[in-house]
């Protein structure tokens, strides 16, 4: 997989830019605290050589000339100062000579571009500078003759310090730290979102999201509230819808079968009853359907495996004949989120429909991938003729057009395990196997 430098996700992206924003501020407060500190050391060093410089000088004037070489060699002071008495002022580029009746000492240093520190006193001083890390100094006598320095300036080091390198290198931690901790903090709301848009997927009777919280947050939570709230009454308007029709369609159903018991002849009555009958039948499976629906039953953790082996064990004690070809295969346990009785209800009609028109079945759990798990139902019967792998799933359309009460019921099996499943965030479709007969995948999250 290509190695991406831009996250997708929008944590990772805002915990990036905050990131780098605080690298830059923390690099621009590096060079700040480098200058700053380059400064001082530099007047540090400045200081401490015009100390050790003219208390030198200073030992030097008030000795007797003759007796100054002497002096000086006693006085010898650390290997980084370097003086002798010479003639003239040292052998380097020096800036121009103040007048010997200027009485004034200056140091300045090319180094040390502080600008000049005046510094007065009593004789005339003269100095030179050099370049890095080294400082020549001429000084002149009152008296005549001169006393040259050469000092080696210790490099100036602004990183240089014990405790800087852990304080930063703390701070910056906690700084990512906290920075991290907020954007997660922040983000959390947006996935509380999807997980909500995920479960009404599932369960159109979720129960609503918390409405508080930041305001944003808060809004989209009350809008979110009130999709689901929608969403939710046009599914029960349109299940009332149905068994309101349903209950209605009831009574001239009655009524007609009443009247046709007047009927002459003999076989169009009871070509008219097993109408009649069918209709009802037909009326009886849509009331169950809307009352199941309206009923919202809980969704909660269940046992797939055991399931499915319960409803193998009901289809053999319906169907003795066919226990040895009501086959299980798959794991011994898998446990998901559902709503037991109408997945139930749907997975029921796969198997029945297996034994009744495929005369076996075989029912498989594989286990879950990218949390879906898949079962087949298989039999090895006639199939379903390709043209009609798609319309069985509508209601009330059968393969076989006599409405045979002995192989099957009124063609709303399908539609109703359709429906249940995708109320599930599943679905359900419908293949032919190569081998012959049917096979019917689910796909159900866990
Ligand atoms: N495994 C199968 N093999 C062959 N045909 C099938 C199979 N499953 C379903 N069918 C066809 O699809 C039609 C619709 O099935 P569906 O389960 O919706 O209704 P039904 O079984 O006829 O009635 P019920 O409402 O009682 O389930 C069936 O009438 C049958 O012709
Ligand atoms: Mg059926």
């Amino acid at each position: 997989m290509r190695f991406r430098i831009w996250p997708r996700s929008l944590a990772a992206r805002t915990a990036v830019i905050l990131l780098l924003g605080l690298a830059v501020v923390q690099g621009l407060g590096l060079t700040i605290h480098a200058f700053d500190r380059l400064d001082v050391q530099r007047l540090a060093q400045s200081r401490d050589l015009a100390i050790r410089v003219v208390s030198l000088y200073r030992t030097l004037v008030l000795t007797d000339p003759s007796h100054r070489a002497t002096v000086l060699a006693e006085l010898h002071r650390g290997p980084d100062l370097k003086a002798m008495l010479s003639d003239g002022p040292p052998d380097a580029d020096l800036p121009e000579m103040p007048t010997p009746d200027q009485r004034l000492l200056r140091i300045n240093m090319n180094v040390l571009p502080l600008g000049a520190p005046q510094l007065r006193w009593r004789e005339l001083v003269i100095y030179g500078g050099h370049p890095w890390h080294t400082a020549v100094i001429g000084m002149h006598f009152p008296d005549g003759g001169w006393l040259d320095v050469t000092a080696e300036l210790e490099p100036l080091r602004p990183w240089h310090s014990p405790t800087f390198l852990v304080a930063f290198l703390l701070m910056t931690a906690a700084a990512a730290a906290l920075t991290l901790w907020a954007v997660r903090r922040m983000m959390a709301p947006l996935r509380v979102l999807a997980n909500a848009a995920e479960v009404l997927g599932r369960d159109v009777n979720a129960p609503p999201l918390p409405e508080d919280g930041p305001s944003e947050i808060a809004t989209a939570a009350i809008a979110f509230n009130t999709m689901a709230g929608r969403i939710r009454r046009f599914v029960q308007d349109r299940t009332e819808l149905l068994t309101a029709i349903g209950h209605d369609l009831r009574t001239p159903i009655t009524r007609l079968k009443l009247r046709a018991e007047f009927v002459e002849d003999e076989e169009q009555r009871t070509k008219i009853l097993v109408d009649l009958e069918e209709l009802e039948a037909m009326v009886s499976a849509t009331l169950a359907f809307g009352r199941d629906a309206r009923a919202s039953e809980p969704v909660t953790a269940l046992d797939l495996a055991e399931l499915l082996r319960t409803i193998l064990d009901d289809a053999a004690d319906a169907r003795p004949d066919l226990q040895d070809v009501l086959l299980y295969e798959g794991p011994a346990h898998l446990t998901i989120q559902a709503r037991s009785l109408s997945l139930k209800r749907a997975l029921a009609n796969l198997v029945t429909n297996a034994v009744n028109y495929g005369g076996s079945a075989t029912v498989r759990l594989k286990p879950p991938v990218n949390r879906l798990v898949e079962v087949q139902v298989e039999d090895s019967g006639p199939g379903i003729p390709a043209a009609e792998l798609e319309r069985v799933f509508e209601p009330f359309h059968r393969g076989e057009p006599s409405r045979n009460r002995e192989t099957g019921g009124v063609g709303l099996g399908l539609a109703i395990a359709r429906n249940i499943l995708r109320a599930h965030g599943g679905d359900i479709t419908l293949a032919n196997r190569a081998e012959g007969g049917a096979r019917a995948t689910v796909t159900l999250p866990i």
